[in-house]
């Protein structure tokens, strides 16, 4: 049996320059990296170049990519009509300060496919977008408390930090005032009677928010009739109903979950696809609500009639340029149908290793995403007879795959040239062919052998 350490130097061996890299950027980066989730043992991943569906390490590895940009990439990296629409906006000057038609243009296309949008705000992140969102809804409302659900996520910022990973009750991050905990009541999703409890015996809450895909992009699935009932309690009680769909808009439907689900929400985040693969995001929604930011004054002295607004590089031009080509892209449903094939595909296929190794876990996903459950509760595989008697939605076990595994299981991925989103799953853009799907399948199977050798995941006798 392979060891641990016998993987991290083959790992290490084909990455010389890459930990070159990870020395210097050790001596000027905070935490060594960008980001937090970039953090990775042995070495983080540096990459210089991607195309389509696929990327390039400073050692020259290659990868089928399924985290394409955090999810932004919808039509696979460097698509060449979005690289010229860049290009173009560039040309004519990178940033002014102004506003500019294709800020525009932008706004039309997310009001014609968005069912919510009426009005749109751009901002420069989903962070950015949770953050306004959440302003405007105190502004509305005039009542200060937020209703989040335990697992789901929203950005960085103090607000959203709080109740996204398990145990859902713990700190996300030091640094974040106490009085932050006063304004919020979280709760698990899924259950309308305590939804409805909590919004009959607290009149102090402005507004509820989700990830309409169920938490962090679909890991904890939701029901359709949980939103249709979120819905009514929230326009019942005046509450703002925000849906997140920063990573589901544009990649569900052209109109994200909104569209398919039914479910029309006060308020919608985006960012990622909304932006083309550059910086960008923004907030849409109804009128009612959005027009807390028209001036009707003098700009300088009715602040406080309103909700205030700045930011530098709000709708920056190469970022519209970007966000239009490919809204014009996926009004068409065209992107959005291959994806889905292809993670169709993909979601079969790793199914099916699973099923040959009777692997104690299965894959699941909406859309063009997908997620692998492994199943590491002794008791619930004791319990099980078939995969399908471990298909669950408690948020607890699907975002509590024990870290060592996870590690272990990206490695392996890594390895065989597959990189994947956070966790256990990833995303497929419009630029992933059968033959990524073939390949990508061949270094899971073998992933999954690995672990079993290892121990690390269990099997069903
Ligand atoms: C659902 C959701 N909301 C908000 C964010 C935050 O977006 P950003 O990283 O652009 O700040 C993310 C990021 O992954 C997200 O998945």
């Amino acid at each position: 049996m392979k060891t641990q350490d016998d993987l991290i130097a083959a790992y290490t061996s084909k990455r010389t320059k890459s930990l070159e890299h990870f020395q210097r950027a050790k001596q000027v980066l905070a935490g060594g990296v960008g980001h937090d989730l970039r953090n990775f043992s042995p070495v983080p991943m540096y990459i210089c170049r991607a195309k389509g569906s696929r990327k390039w390490d400073v050692d020259g590895n290659e990868y089928i990519d399924f985290l394409l940009g955090n999810g932004g990439m919808l039509l696979g990296h460097a698509d060449p009509e979005t690289v010229d629409s860049i290009n173009q906006a560039v040309a004519n000057g990178s940033h002014f300060g102004n506003d500019h038609p294709l800020q525009i243009e932008w706004a039309e296309w997310i009001t014609k496919l968005v069912p919510c949008a009426e009005r749109v705000r751009f901002v420069n992140s989903g962070t950015e977008a949770s953050l306004l969102a959440l302003r405007l809804s105190r502004a509305h409302t005039g009542r200060n408390k937020i209703l989040r659900f335990e697992g789901h996520f929203h950005g960085w910022h103090d607000e959203v930090v709080h109740g996204f990973h398990p145990p859902f009750d713990a700190d996300g991050s030091l640094g974040v005032p106490p009085q932050v905990r006063e304004n919020q009541v979280l709760i698990p999703d899924g259950d309308l009677n305590r939804l409805a409890e909590v919004l009959q015996s607290d009149q102090g809450i402005a507004a509820a928010i989700l990830e309409p895909t169920g938490a962090s992009w679909g890991r904890v699935p939701i029901e359709t009739e949980f939103l249709r009932g979120l819905r009514e309690l929230t326009a019942k009680h005046g509450v703002v109903l925000i849906f997140d769909e920063v990573v589901s808009g544009f990649r569900y439907s052209p109109g994200g979950v909104q569209e398919l689900s039914g479910v029309t929400p006060d308020l919608t985040c985006f960012a990622k696809i909304i932006a083309g693969g550059l910086p960008g995001g923004a907030i849409a929604g109804k009128a009612e609500i959005m027009k807390l930011f028209d001036i009707t004054g003098d700009a300088h002295h009715d602040r406080y009639e309103r909700v205030l607004h700045f930011g530098t590089f709000n709708a920056s031009p190469p970022s519209a340029a970007a966000g239009i080509t490919v809204l014009r892209r996926v009004s068409t449903r065209q992107p959005i149908e291959h994806a889905n094939r292809m993670a169709d595909l993909l979601r079969g296929s790793w199914d099916d290793v699973l099923e040959r190794h009777g692997v104690a876990g299965y894959v699941y996903g909406d859309a063009s995403i997908f997620h692998v459950y492994f199943e590491t509760n002794r008791e619930r595989i004791d319990h099980a007879t078939t995969r399908r008697d471990l298909q669950t939605r408690d948020a607890k076990l699907l975002k509590g795959i024990p870290g060592a595994l996870l590690t272990q299981y990206q490695r392996h991925l890594r390895l065989r040239g597959v990189d994947i989103m956070s966790g256990t799953g990833g995303l497929l853009s419009s630029a992933h062919t059968e033959q990524d799907i073939i390949e990508a399948t061949a270094a899971f199977e073998d992933t999954v052998g690995a672990l079993i050798e290892e121990g690390l995941v269990q099997t069903l006798e």
